[in-house]
Order: structure tokens, then C-alpha cells, then sequence
């Protein structure tokens, strides 16, 4: 078998077998199929797309490009989310020591930023010292320990997902649904979870614009999870704007912390409090949604979900004084407001546009091997329904860099519709598949 061959069967619309897959994926696990070749590959996927049996097929190669952890003497449900993917969701950072606090094991295999959505690994490497990269068996020890980690694939976990998750994002292949689900599903499975809560998102900055390609995705994830055993409730969620006030890494990391002392943004709140209703039920600690969300507010109110965080930021080597202490985390040396010019209502906001700013700015990365800037990103002051006045501010910039800041300055005045007539905000959760 030759890469080329099967890249050449791939770019001319016809199906791949098993065995193709598994070559392609093996190979470029393992050096032998070049970068070339795989983004060639991702493109010819991308356009051609995949049938259901060639993206079981792909995430079954992606799971077994490394272990499978088996955490079942662990003798406790081990619940985890993943979303996928959008501007300002920084919802693990919640839900993670939350359920965690309930006494369901959470253990989370996270992403970096891809294309315009900022990725949980980034924003917990804003802690000083703390590691996403912690070894299996430092990730079994830390999830009996404190009951939650969260890493990023390893070269033992997904590894080939580690690899292509970085090269579709500086190859525009990322909104693809196969790619999307094999690459969830593969680390999602590998890392030893009897449940899982998908947040799929739809909207302008979800990768998945409609909803009906959303819902799409949410079926595919659901046949993989059924196939492989795993039990799986899916929410279609909004990303017709930021959720939340906070977008970049050090910054969204600061909104977190405020949501887990009580103080966080209502379409965030109510975001972190749904879907750990649904892990809580995965984890037979809540009979039901409702009881799922008086359990995660009383997690809130009590600090325990905050407390379980300052464990594991300790548990992953981590200052965890930075809960108390914000100035401990990076910052960005300058700050500038974009204003609104004229008075109206927040009709729509092109929310992709608004997650590129940021990335622009240096908080996500525009080729494999560039540094991200973890202080810098985004306040957002206005949000679809609000009235705003004419100067009034629509979003501050953090910014190190001054022409950066004046180039993503001109895409977020852009990426505001304002308009006489007052939009309704969008309904944050559209669907709830179980
Ligand atoms: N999150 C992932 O882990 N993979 C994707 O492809 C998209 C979002």
C-alpha cells in the first residue's frame, strides 16, 4: 500500500477501506507517512468528505495509535465532557473540579487552541508550573488523588490525534464532522471514561455554523459512543457570540476561578451547571437534570468546587495561590477599548471574527512550532439584545503588541451588527440528545 494511492482514492470521491485507514494513520503515527501527505490527505477528506463506517474506521486507528486506559478498578463512574470547540468556553475549568467535588471521577483529555477556538491546555498552562503533560500513570495517581485531571494527549493516549489535531489547525481542515468526531471520540475513549457529555457547538463561532451540521456531528459522536460501548448525552449549544466576558488564555482562566467563587457571568453559569447536571447524572450522583443543578450550586455556594480546583492545580504542580492572587498569572501590558460608532442594539456578532482577534493578538497559534502569548485576549462588554451608546465600549483589547491590537481592533468593530431594532439574545441550549 502507498500514501499516495490512497491520497489519490480519497481526492477522487471514493470510499477508503479499513485496512487504508489503518496504514495512513500507522504510518504517519509513526514518521513514515510525511506531513505532506497527511495534509494533502485532510484536504482531500475535507471536501470529499467520509461515510459513517470510514469515520469509525479512522477513530478506531486513532484510538489504538496508543493505550487505552482501563480505569475500571478505580470502582467509581469517571465522567468527562468535551466540547467542540468555540470563542470564550473555558467550561472544563468549571465542570471539571465541580463534579469532581461531587465525588464523579473526571478524567479530561483537552485540546489546544485550533484555528479560531482557544483550547483548555493553553489556558491551564497560564498557571505557573502547573503540567498538562503528566504521564499515565501521574494521571491515574492524580485522578484517585483528587478525583480529576486534566492532561493533554500524550504519546501514549491518541497520539496520532495529537498530531493531526495540530496540522488540521494550520491547514484549514478542522470544520470537517469525520475529523472532528474521530478525533473526539478517539482521545475521549482512550481515556478511560464510562460516560460522556458532548457540548456541540453551532453558530458564527462554532466550527459548525448550522445547526442542522451540528446536530450531524451529534449523531455520528452518538453511533461511535453507542459502538464502543460508552454511555453519552449530546447538547447542541449557542456560539452566536462569546460565551462569557473572557477570551484568550490567562483571562478566561480568571472568569473560571470567578465562576467557581459564585461570581461568573449567567450565560456561562448556566452553561457549566447544565452540562454538569448531565455528568452528574452519568455519575449516578444526581437523579435527574434538576437535581443535577441544585447539586452543581451547591457545590458553588459551599467553595467545594473551588477547593477541589486548588487540589488539583497543587496535585498537577501548579501555584495554586493564583486563585487568590490574579496578578500571579500572565497579563498583558496594554489595554484599549473598541467603541461602538453608533447608538443601537447588538444585533449579531460574527463571534469566528472575534476569536481570530484574539488569536491575532498572539493567543493561538498561526503555525505548528508558535509560541502563544497567554496574557493577552479579549474583554467583551456587549452582547447580543444589549443597547449601546455611540463610543460606548463594545470589547477592551489586552494586547503586547501595538500593531496587532490596531488590526484586531479593525476586525471586531467589524464583527458587530448594530441596528435599531433589539435582537432577542440567542438561546444558549438549542438540544439535548440523550
Ligand atoms: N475538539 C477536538 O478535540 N477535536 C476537534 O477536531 C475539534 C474540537
Amino acid at each position: 500500500m502507498r500514501a499516495v494511492d490512497i491520497i489519490a482514492k480519497k481526492r477522487d470521491g471514493h470510499e477508503l477501506t479499513r485496512d487504508e485507514i489503518g496504514f495512513i494513520i500507522r504510518g504517519y503515527n509513526s514518521g513514515e507517512v510525511a506531513d505532506y501527505q497527511m495534509a494533502a490527505l485532510l484536504m482531500a477528506i475535507y471536501l470529499r468528505g467520509m461515510t459513517i463506517e470510514e469515520t469509525l474506521a479512522l477513530t478506531e486507528a486513532m484510538l489504538h495509535s496508543g493505550e487505552i486506559l482501563d480505569l475500571s478498578d478505580l470502582a467509581r463512574p469517571r465522567v468527562d465532557k468535551h466540547s467542540t470547540g468555540g470563542v470564550g468556553d473555558k467550561t472544563s475549568l468549571v465542570i471539571a473540579p465541580v463534579v469532581a467535588a461531587a465525588g464523579v471521577l473526571v478524567p479530561m483529555i483537552s485540546g489546544r487552541a485550533l484555528a479560531h477556538s482557544g483550547g483548555t491546555l493553553d489556558k491551564l498552562e497560564s498557571i505557573p508550573g502547573f503540567r498538562t503533560d503528566l504521564s499515565l500513570a501521574e494521571f491515574r495517581a492524580t485522578l484517585e488523588e483528587v478525583g480529576a485531571a486534566l492532561i493533554g494527549q500524550t504519546a501514549e493516549i491518541a497520539p496520532a490525534d495529537k498530531k493531526l489535531y495540530a496540522l488540521r489547525d494550520v491547514t484549514a481542515t478542522v470544520a470537517c464532522r469525520p475529523l472532528m468526531a474521530a478525533s473526539i471520540m478517539s482521545k475521549k475513549i482512550a481515556e478511560g471514561a464510562s460516560g460522556l457529555v458532548l457540548d456541540v457547538k453551532t453558530g458564527s463561532g462554532a466550527f459548525l455554523k448550522k445547526e442542522e451540521d451540528a446536530c450531524e456531528l451529534a449523531q455520528i459522536m452518538m453511533s461511535i459512543a453507542r459502538g464502543m460501548n460508552r454511555e453519552c448525552i449530546v447538547l447542541i449549544t449557542d456560539m452566536n457570540q462569546p460565551l462569557g466576558r473572557a477570551v484568550g488564555n490567562s483571562i478566561e482562566l480568571i472568569e473560571a476561578f470567578e465562576t467557581l467563587k459564585g461570581r461568573g457571568p449567567d450565560d456561562f453559569n448556566t452553561l457549566c451547571r447544565e452540562l454538569s447536571a448531565e455528568m452528574l447524572i452519568l455519575g449516578g450522583a444526581a437523579a435527574d437534570a434538576k437535581k443535577g443543578r441544585e447539586l452543581y450550586d451547591e457545590l458553588i455556594k459551599s467553595g467545594a468546587g473551588v477547593e477541589k480546583m486548588r487540589a488539583i492545580i497543587r496535585a498537577q504542580g501548579g501555584d495554586s495561590r493564583v486563585i487568590d492572587d490574579y496578578g500571579l498569572l500572565p497579563r498583558a501590558a496594554q489595554h484599549q477599548e473598541v467603541v461602538a460608532s453608533q447608538t443601537g442594539y447588538v444585533q449579531a456578532i460574527d463571534t469566528e471574527a472575534i476569536g481570530r482577534a484574539s488569536m491575532l493578538l498572539g493567543a493561538g497559534r498561526a503555525r505548528l512550532e508558535t509560541a502563544i502569548d497567554l496574557g493577552v485576549g479579549l474583554t467583551v462588554h456587549a452582547k447580543i439584545g444589549d443597547k449601546v451608546e455611540r463610543d460606548s465600549p463594545l470589547v477592551t483589547i489586552h494586547f503586547n503588541d501595538s500593531a496587532r491590537a490596531e488590526e484586531a481592533a479593525a476586525d471586531i468593530r467589524a464583527a458587530y451588527s448594530i441596528g435599531l431594532e433589539h435582537t432577542a439574545p440567542p438561546q444558549l441550549i438549542k438540544a439535548v440528545i440523550r
